[in-house]
């Protein structure tokens, strides 16, 4: 039996995510949704290391996403710092997606482009959900790469109000790019500020690092209606984070792999310091009480990557921009 199997290259995946934005947006949003509702399969990552070179990794995401997406995948992302120096990509990724009925392979597709814009549309989904503030709010980030520029596109895609923006990062030429491109596309205040203390002021804080280890002093402490976006996961001493409401996307998933909040655990001997997830708030199944500061820890669910990918591919096969492979699988 024949197939057909589709490559979606890179600059056609971004071509489809820059002109579909909101319905990225919401299709996070459901997938969150759906996970919640137990229709989904996301079993543990696999972190492929490098005994000789432990700054490199590679990591398997396999998911199944039920609901309208009914899609299996895998995506297969990989982590090489050295290559920003070489004027690479740190991240580069291909995602599989298979028929939930067959099994039969369906499409590759360029997946860091896709990996980027759903870790962005999380944390804004993220954002407009944990603040409880009506005033605009003063956004910094920590880390001015690929995902910190994710995410204030995705914060602006989803109207999240901002009076002004900073940003810290270690190297200052790319904190200064980060802010020369934030200025450009809007008309707010966009500065880069000299130290990660000083970021950490802000009412929403970015944490969007390749740090591998708490770096930030077990005596930080945030105000009650601080929001901090964990997306690099091991930025924050866990200290701070024993003390403050955590809502984790998902918390088997986050409580791995030395993350803060798995430190948190550690370091607490239980989950009481956990709140609750995303799918919690998002079904209004959990309030948070005012005066605490939250902090939302994704790990990155490979069920987002699946849905994101469904929707990137069926475009690419309506816009005939995918490279159609007639059956793939006839040996
Ligand atoms: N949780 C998720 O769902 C998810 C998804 C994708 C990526 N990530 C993580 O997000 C992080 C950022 O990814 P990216 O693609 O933007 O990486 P990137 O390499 O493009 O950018 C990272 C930036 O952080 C800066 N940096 C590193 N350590 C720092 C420190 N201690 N203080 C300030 N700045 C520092 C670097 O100079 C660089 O500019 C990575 O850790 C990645 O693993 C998380």
């Amino acid at each position: 039996m024949g197939n057909d199997f589709h490559v979606v290259p890179g600059r056609e995946v971004r071509a489809i995510l820059d002109d579909n934005q909101m319905a990225t947006f919401n299709t996070i949003r459901q997938a969150y949704l759906l996970h919640h509702k137990k229709e989904s399969i996301n079993p543990h990552s696999y972190f492929f290391r490098f005994p000789d070179n432990p700054g490199n990794r590679v990591i398997a995401l396999p998911a199944y996403l039920g609901g309208p997406v009914d899609t299996i995948g895998i995506k297969w992302i990989a982590s090489f710092p050295g290559n920003l120096s070489a004027g690479l990509p740190r991240a580069s990724a291909v995602l599989i997606l298979n028929d939930a009925e067959t099994g039969l392979p369906i499409a590759c597709l360029e997946g860091a482009a896709i990996s980027a814009a759903r870790t962005g549309a999380s944390a804004a989904l993220a954002a407009m959900s944990l603040r409880s503030a009506q005033e605009p709010a003063r956004l910094a980030f920590i880390g001015s790469g690929v995902i910190a520029r994710a995410v204030l596109g995705f914060l602006r895609v989803a109207g999240f109000r901002v009076s002004e923006v900073s940003c810290y990062d270690l190297d200052q030429g790319r904190a200064r790019a980060f802010v020369a491109d934030a200025a450009k596309a809007s008309d707010i205040a966009v500065r880069q500020v000299p130290s990660a203390e000083e970021a950490l002021e802000s009412d929403v804080v970015v944490l969007a690092t390749t740090a591998t280890a708490p770096y930030l002093p077990a005596t930080t402490r945030l105000r009650g209606n601080q929001l901090v976006l964990n997306i690099s996961l091991r930025d924050l001493p866990p200290e701070l984070i024993c003390s403050a409401a955590n809502v984790l996307d998902d918390v088997d998933h986050c409580l791995t792999a030395d993350t803060s909040v798995h430190l948190a655990e550690r370091l607490s001997g239980g989950r009481d310091f956990v709140t609750g997830t995303l799918g919690d708030i998002l079904t209004g199944n959990l309030r948070l009480d005012t005066g605490r500061p939250v902090i939302f820890s994704p790990f990155g669910l490979g069920i987002l990557d699946v849905a994101l990918g469904s929707l990137v591919l069926a475009e690419a096969r309506r816009r005939l921009t995918s490279i159609r492979i007639p059956g793939f699988c006839t040996v």
